[in-house]
């Protein structure tokens, strides 16, 4: 199953199969299977796709083997995450061969930045798709059908998909994800994703809160908003010329139902503003948890990866948060080992770390992409070995940071919306707090609780990544 929980990274996350109920309309005898890679984002457009398939005839499958369209939702992050799909290729290319009516398409992150280079480096893949063009994917594969290669990575300054209705995948009918926009317009020097999402554009509001609405009123609990840099989400209602920001945005979706929580990815530090830390504040049910990527804990470096921001100005936005809201937890991406970093560099990082305090940090070595200002302008000067240490480091730094938090909160009551049993054991609950930590508690007898219910639990122990605990009274 799919764990969203926790995770905007993931190439561990080695790509996930659809399995959905099977269309009414169905095109007899075209089942398609489709695999994700790379972030929230990527997962999300997965279901977009899945639902213009859908509306197109064709059936899901969950078997590689049954399937008539092989579909690959690639990432292009790090170099790791593309020789992760290529190897995958590898793979479906032998069943294809034994049946060469089978398609074969890429789409995605690596697409858009392989584009029809990728059709003559992957010889059996048929159809190349970029973020933008999926609304293309029928025609393509018709096309495809009568034995012409497919390509179309065109980037668009508008679509959103706002209109398409996602098919929910291999949903846990609790949490789902929401995109809010698309693209990103930062150009962080290391950074792939504006080559390969396009420009940032945001979704109409209505059609956001409208899709949030559904998903309550269909039993989902939560909704997490997705985007590249939600804190610049800015809509302008094209008849009354309103315009809508990000704070408020998270205040129309808070609105749905108090007991519909909302929580929200990725926040760039330099755009997220004291409006949207009050109306987290004003509404019990937006999630005290904020991840707020630093990359780097040292001036110079952030200035190099054109992050905009200096190592003062990330903790007082830091300090900020904790002033608003104390009981507010923070996450981060940190990347080790970019264009020239020093040892100080490094022990910069390690140190906004320890003041930062995260509850938990996705951490990756720097892998230099084609094409990002990065590898145009900079030597990664950095030997591997170094940045393997440096990374274990930074590891090893956050795992005892994650246990101090956890242990602070220790005989804290917290509200927990169950997911489902833990992975140990049928007879224990697991869920998350509003902080985004996962928590794991007894089940009690004879009471209504079950995957979906809200539950308040007392802290009584835990480890680095999970507070254990008991129900102390039924919300
Ligand atoms: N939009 C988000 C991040 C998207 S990419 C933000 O701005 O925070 C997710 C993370 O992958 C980044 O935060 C960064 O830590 C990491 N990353 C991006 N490019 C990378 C590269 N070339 N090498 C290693 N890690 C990278
Ligand atoms: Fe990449 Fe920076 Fe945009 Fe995030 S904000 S997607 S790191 S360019
Ligand atoms: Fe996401 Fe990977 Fe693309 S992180 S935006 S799928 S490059």
């Amino acid at each position: 199953m799919l764990n969203f929980a926790n995770k905007t990274i993931d190439e561990n996350r080695q790509g996930e199969a659809y399995a959905g109920e099977l269309a009414t309309n169905a095109k007899p005898g075209k089942l398609f299977y489709i695999e994700s890679y790379g972030c929230q984002m990527n997962f999300s457009d997965s279901e977009i796709i899945a639902s213009i398939l859908h509306t197109e005839g064709f059936v899901p499958t969950k078997n590689v083997e049954d399937a008539d369209l092989i579909f690959l939702n690639t990432c292009s992050i790090r170099e790791k995450a593309e020789q992760t799909v290529r190897k995958r290729l590898t793979e479906f290319k032998k069943i294809k061969k034994q049946r060469p009516s089978m398609l074969i398409g890429v789409l995605g992150c690596m697409a858009e930045r392989l584009k029809s280079k990728l059709l003559e480096e992957e010889k059996l893949v048929d159809i190349v798709v970029g973020p933008d063009a999926y609304r293309s994917l029928p025609q393509l594969i018709d096309e495809a059908d009568s034995g012409t290669k497919a390509v179309n990575v065109l980037l668009s300054r508008e679509e959103t998909y706002a209109d398409i209705s996602p098919v929910r995948l291999n949903s846990n009918g609790i949490n789902a994800f929401v995109s809010i926009m698309r693209g990103c317009n930062n150009m962080c020097s290391f950074c792939v994703v504006p080559f390969t999402r396009g420009r940032e554009r945001s979704r109409d509001d209505a059609s956001i809160v409208a899709e949030c609405k559904d998903l309550f009123e269909q039993g989902y609990k939560e909704v997490t908003l997705l985007g590249q840099n939600v804190d610049s989400y800015y809509w302008v209602d094209p008849k009354t010329n309103h315009p809508v920001d990000f704070a408020m945005l998270l205040e129309k979706v808070a609105q749905i139902s108090p007991s519909l929580r909302i929580r929200f990815s990725t926040s760039h530090p330099k755009d997220i503003t004291d409006k949207v830390l009050h109306t987290m504040k004003a509404h019990a049910n937006i999630c005290k948890y904020i991840h707020l990527p630093v990359q780097s804990g040292s001036t110079r470096i952030l200035q190099l990866m054109n992050r905009t921001y200096t190592r003062e100005w990330y903790l007082a936005k830091v300090k900020r948060i904790k002033e608003i809201m104390p009981e507010c937890t923070i996450s981060a991406d940190i990347m080790t080992g970019f264009c020239t970093e020093t040892e100080q560099d490094h022990e910069n990082t390690l140190d906004i770390m320890r003041q930062s305090k995260y509850e938990y940090s996705y951490m990756f070595a720097y892998s230099e992409r084609p094409g990002t200002l990065a590898a145009k302008r900079y030597t990664d000067d950095v030997p591997d070995e170094v940045k393997k240490r440096r990374l274990d480091e930074i590891v090893k730094l956050q795992n005892s940071l994650s246990l101090e938090t956890n242990k602070l909160d220790i005989g804290k009551v917290f509200e927990v919306l169950i997911e489902g049993n833990s992975k140990k054991s049928d007879l224990q609950w697991m869920g998350r707090n509003s902080q985004n930590k996962v928590m794991v508690f007894d089940k009690i007898e004879n009471n209504q609780l079950q995957p979906g219910s809200f539950v308040h639990v007392m802290a009584e122990s835990c480890t680095q990544g999970t507070l254990m605990g008991k129900i102390v009274n039924l919300s």
